[in-house]
């Protein structure tokens, strides 16, 4: 676990989060279980990103009459970084069903680390909303960075990203590429290794999700 406070990254330390990341980790844990554990983690985490959205007023009839609600004041695209990233959508979108999804394809080269960007597509109005890309892994920060490159040319702001597991060094990637850009993570764990894994992480969360160890 990392020391060092960065001031745009928030760990989200809920006990129940903790638990689960601490089964998600162990190399018994099965695909079934890993699966699980990763979409509960993401769905206890969604909570947590969307704490600071704004809202506006709404008047709804209860069966009593009418009364003022509250809703979501802007429009929400989640950015799932294939493959892993899917393993966290479907409890985000049971939380925020109206939220729209944008795909981007992205793998690193096992030689160089960089990542491959092979696949991608965005809600055509993705610029006027709020934007979470999700991925459990923060490695070096390459396929986020390359991401985030991708919505800045589509002009998107508004960028938070959603990772089970940071490193430092891609904490510190990421803000030598990006300005303006919020990162939840579960945990921050000692440093990468020399093939670019988290240690002590979890594996390859791919792998794991798919059963394709
Ligand atoms: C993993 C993970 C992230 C990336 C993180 O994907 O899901 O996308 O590595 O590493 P980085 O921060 O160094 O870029 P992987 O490349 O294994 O592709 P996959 O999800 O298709 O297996
Ligand atoms: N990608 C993973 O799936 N795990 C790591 O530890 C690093 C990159």
């Amino acid at each position: 676990m990392s020391d060092k406070i960065w001031p745009n990254v928030t760990l989200v330390q809920h006990p129940v989060i903790q638990q689960d990341l601490s089964r998600a980790r162990d190399v018994n844990t099965s695909v079934e279980d890993f699966r699980r554990l990763v979409g509960q983690i993401a769905g206890l985490m969604a909570f947590e990103i969307t704490r600071d959205y704004p809202t506006e007023n709404l008047v709804i009839e209860t069966p009593l009459g009418p009364a003022t609600g509250r809703r979501l004041a802007r429009e929400l695209t989640l950015v799932p970084i294939l493959r892993a990233g899917l393993g966290m959508i479907d409890p985000i979108l049971q939380l925020l069903p109206a939220a729209r999804v944008g795909h981007i394809g992205i793998y690193r080269d096992e030689e160089t680390l960089e990542p491959v960007t092979y696949y991608q597509k965005f809600p055509p109005n993705i610029a006027e909303t709020d934007v979470i890309v999700i991925d459990p892994m923060l490695a070096t920060a390459g396929s986020v960075n390359a991401t985030i490159t991708c919505l800045r040319q589509y002009n998107v702001n508004a960028i938070k990203v959603l990772c089970l597991l940071a490193a430092p060094e891609g904490i510190e990637n990421l803000n030598n590429a990006h300005d303006n850009v919020t990162v939840f993570t579960a945990a921050i764990d000692e440093r990468l290794n020399d093939k670019g894994y988290i240690v002590p992480g979890l594996g390859d969360a791919g792998d794991r999700l798919f059963g394709t160890l």
